[in-house]
Order: structure tokens, then C-alpha cells, then sequence
């Protein structure tokens, strides 16, 4: 039997970043038509009762690497099974990462990109694109980039040494070149060098196992580098957001830069909010290995409450998962030698689920402000608000149905992506998704998926987003620095 054209979800609470109100909610085409009490909608509508359950925005993964080649091996989940599982999570759109070889170009890699996950993808997506090296080149394909392909985002890496990361001279200019055509500057926030010294120095030490991992590049490793970011950024005018910060001490870096008024965001990942890095600790490798990611997860287990406590007040702004999974069978190819652990971990399906239950459940933040991570704010900074991020009328129909009092445990059993262990496994999480919509067709439902490849679009992001830019416009016209007006010097000058 075909689908009703229009949905009609009666009796939910309507959750949105800034209140919550008893309403229906009617979509039509891909997009919500209206929203408010006892809507009267011609029959021949598919209704759905929410009583007792949330309607919210879809969640915005801001971080993914779906089928990313790296480190000698390829993420298992591909855009495929990536997107369905962020849909069997509440998940409706994904912002993934263009990361080009050195030397090659940015344009050829975002065609390929596409061309590999447009006919993929079973909901929205857009692309970051990674600048890994710099030359002319790179900064009028950046302009092209934003201008005519939909990008407003560059990610660039300060670790990777040799493979992706920059110098801080082309780090001012990626930033200033971001300024200049409206972007925002993500960063990969670690000191390269110094994570390759200390990478060095714990192999001699005979360190070979997951742990070597974080020992080489504990959290002011990482702080450092968020601390020069930032200034590296202020210095050129430019919105900077930091992706995956992963400890305390970085944390600490933006919540104070925000508090000195600088214009700077912070990406918690789902992993870094869920869970901690004493299992690079555990007596069996696999296990260790599956936690491996760039930067580490902290062995301090007080870590993810902290994150989560910064999120809940706005000293971090939004959430990703930086999902880039490889199964055990890749993750051994570092069995001897930490390095070559393929880094990345698992969080595109259970991201909402990790945040309701630390987040929501815990009491440290509402149901708005979970919106707000999970959804608005990410649409906001990337520029696509209200058209994602929010239950109103003429935003498309990406809602995800969430009923708080039931319970789900993660397991890699039972997820839906292609990796073969979950890091959350045996996690109790309060708060369930129960249906989800993406462009306006039910797409997940008691536990099934119905979705199909190349349902999901690309969405184009302009640049200059207001959230972001308003700022940093004002600050150009009244903050350039003036000359003295002095009389000449008339003196003696030294021969
Ligand atoms: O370990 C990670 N984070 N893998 C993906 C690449 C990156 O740095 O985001
Ligand atoms: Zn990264
Ligand atoms: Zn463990
Ligand atoms: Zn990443």
C-alpha cells in the first residue's frame, strides 16, 4: 500500500531549543506544514499518536567519517550503513569530512566525496572539507568551494605530522582565508610534534599496547594546541570550532577563551561524553584497541561528567561523534605497535541516547538544551537553521519521536553498524527514540528501518552564517588598530 502523503503526529510535546509545548505536528512533502494545538487536517493522513512521548528536531551529527581510507585500512561503515544507523539512533543528517591527500586537490577530492555518498545515503548530509597542506591553490579552491559547492567549513589538523598536519604560518593563512569567504575554521587541536616524540619515546620505553596511546600525548598536548588555535584565530579575526575536544584541560581552553569573548565553539564527541580512557588499560588488546582515537580519550574518569557539565552551560557548544570505525581485525594492525592502530571509534547511532541518559537523565541539563546539542546549534553555526534544527513551520520534517521513560541497552548485538564491537556495550540509556522521520517519510518504526539508498540529499551550506559572523563583521569595522599621529622625529638617527 503506498504511504499518505501527509503525517500527522497529535498529542506530543513539541521540543524545541527554547521551549516545549503540548502540540500536533502535521508534515506534508518533506517539510512541516503546521504546528499547534488540535490541528483539523483532511483524513486520508497517516496519524501518529505521541502522547507521553518528546518531538524533536533530528539529532546533527557534526562529525563523521564514513568509509574514510585511513591509517592503511578503511572505516567499515560505509555512507550506507552510517546513515541508516544514525537513523535507527535519531540521528536525521551528518556533516562529513572531505580530507584530500597531500598535494591534491580539494575540489577533486569533494566531487569524489559525492559521488561516493550521494547515492549512499539514507538521510541529509553535508561535507567540511580538510585543508592538509597550503599553496595558492588551496585557497582559491577553498573560495570556489564556499562560493559554488555549498561548503562553509575547513577542518585543519596540527597533529598527523607528515600526513595532514600544518605549520602555524599556514595555519594563519587557511584562517584568514576562511575570514575572507565567510567559513568557519574547524581544528584538529594536538601538538604533531610533540605526539611524535612521545610516541617514540614510549616504544623504547617497550610501551607497544592502546595505552602507549594516550601516554604519548596526555591532555596538555592537546590544550596547547587549542590555546594556540585560538590565538592563532583571534589574531586574524576568525571563527574558530574545535572538534573532538576529548579532556578537561582543553576544555578549559575554549570555556575560558568564550568567557574572554572570543569567538570559539566546542565539539564534544559522544565517546568523550560516554565513556573514558582507562580501557586502554584493560589486560585484553582488542578491547583496548577499540577505544583508539585521536585525541584520546582521558584516563581521568571524571572527564566525561566535566564535559558534560561544560556542555550543559554553554562553555561547549555542540555535539559530533567523529564516528570512524574499524573493526578488530583492522584495529590489529597495530597489535605490536600502538601508531599503527587505526584511530577511531564508534557514536554516529547511540550519540543521542549517550547524551539523554549523561546529560538529560543525569539532571545536568533539560530537554531543550539537549535540543540545542544534539540539533540547533549545529545547524545554527553551519548555517542551515531554521531549515534543520527546529520543529516549526516551513523546516523540513527531519523529527525524531523520543520517549524518555523507556530504556535501551547498547550493544553491538543488536546496533546497526557494520562494526564488530560497540564502545558503549552494556550501557543502560533512559530515553529512546521510537520513530523517526527524515524528509518527511517514516524511516524508522518499532525497531525497523525502512529507508532506502540516495533518499538522503546534500544539504548546500551559504557562508557567512549570522550565529556565527555577526560578530566577527562588527569587530572589523570598530576594531582595527589606528596609528599615533605623531610629529616626524627630527633627531640624530645613528649612521
Ligand atoms: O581518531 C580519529 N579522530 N579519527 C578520525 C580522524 C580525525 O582526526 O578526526
Ligand atoms: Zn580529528
Ligand atoms: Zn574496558
Ligand atoms: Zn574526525
Amino acid at each position: 500500500m503506498a504511504e499518505p502523503s501527509g503525517i500527522l503526529i497529535k498529542g506530543g510535546k513539541v521540543v524545541n531549543e527554547d521551549f516545549s509545548v503540548i502540540s500536533d505536528v502535521y508534515i506534508e512533502h518533506g517539510k512541516i506544514v503546521a504546528v499547534g494545538q488540535n490541528l483539523q487536517i483532511p483524513g486520508g493522513v497517516r496519524v501518529i499518536d505521541a502522547t507521553g512521548k518528546l518531538v524533536m528536531p533530528g539529532g546533527i551529527d557534526t562529525h563523521t567519517h564514513m568509509e574514510l581510507a585511513f591509517m592503511g585500512t578503511k572505516a567499515v561503515d560505509d555512507f550506507h550503513i552510517g546513515t541508516k544507523a544514525a537513523l535507527a539512533g535519531g540521528t536525521t543528517m551528518i556533516l562529513d569530512f572531505v580530507i584530500p591527500q597531500r598535494n591534491k586537490s580539494l575540489l577533486e577530492a569533494y566531487d569524489c566525496w559525492r559521488k561516493t555518498a550521494d547515492p549512499k545515503v539514507c538521510c541529509d548530509y553535508s561535507l567540511h572539507v580538510a585543508v592538509t597542506w597550503w599553496s595558492d591553490k588551496v585557497k582559491e579552491e577553498m573560495q570556489t568551494l564556499t562560493n559554488e559547492k555549498g561548503v562553509n567549513s575547513f577542518k585543519m589538523f596540527m597533529a598527523y605530522k607528515d600526513v595532514f598536519m600544518l605549520q602555524d604560518h599556514e595555519l594563519y593563512a587557511a584562517f584568514s582565508q576562511c575570514k575572507e569567504i565567510g567559513a568557519i575554521a574547524q581544528v584538529h587541536a594536538e601538538n604533531g610534534d610533540l605526539i611524535a616524540e612521545g610516541a617514540k619515546k614510549m616504544l623504547s620505553l617497550g610501551i607497544t599496547g592502546p595505552e602507549g596511546h594516550e601516554l604519548c600525548r596526555p591532555e596538555e598536548v592537546e590544550a596547547e594546541a587549542t590555546q594556540r588555535a585560538i590565538t592563532i584565530a583571534h589574531a586574524v579575526n576568525c571563527p574558530l570550532y574545535v572538534v573532538h575536544v576529548m579532556s578537561k584541560s582543553a576544555a578549559k581552553v575554549v570555556s575560558n577563551a568564550r568567557r574572554d569573548g572570543r569567538v570559539v565553539f566546542g565539539e564534544p564527541i559522544a565517546a568523550g561524553l560516554g565513556t573514558d580512557g582507562t580501557h586502554y588499560w584493560h589486560n585484553e588488546w582488542a578491547h583496548a584497541a577499540a577505544f583508539v582515537m585521536g585525541p584520546p580519550l582521558r584516563p581521568d574518569p571524571s572527564t566525561p561528567g566535566y564535559l558534560m557539565d561544560l556542555l550543559a552551560n554553554d562553555d561547549l557548544s555542540v555535539t559530533g561523534t567523529d564516528n570512524c570505525t574499524f573493526s578488530v581485525c583492522q584495529k590489529a594492525l597495530g597489535k605490536d605497535d600502538f601508531t599503527k592502530i587505526p584511530n577511531g571509534v564508534n557514536g554516529v547511532e547511540d550519540r543521542m541516547s549517550v547524551i539523554w541518559e549523561k546529560g538529560v537523565h543525569s539532571g545536568k541539563m533539560d530537554e531543550n538544551r539537549f535540543v540545542a546539542v544534539t540539533s540547533s546549534n549545529a545547524a545554527k553555526i553551519f548555517n542551515f537553521y531554521p531549515q534543520k534544527g527546529r520543529i516549526t513551520k516551513n523546516s523540513d520534517a527531519d523529527v525524531v519521536i523520543w520517549d524518555p521513560n523507556m530504556t535501551r541497552k547498547i550493544s553491538a548485538k543488536t546496533h546497526h553498524q557494520a562494526v564488530d564491537y560497540n564502545i558503549f556495550e552494556g550501557m543502560e540509556c533512559h530515553g529512546v527514540p521510537v520513530i523517526t522521520i527524515s524528509r518527511g517519510k517514516v524511516v524508522y518504526e518499532d525497531g525497523q528501518l525502512k529507508v532506502s539508498p540516495g533518499h538522503g540529499k546534500f544539504i548546500h551550506r551559504k557562508p557567512f552564517s549570522e550565529f556565527v559572523y555577526k560578530r566577527i563583521k562588527q569587530r572589523e569595522q570598530v576594531g582595527k588598530p589606528t596609528a599615533v599621529i605623531r610629529k616626524p622625529y627630527e633627531g640624530k638617527v645613528i649612521s
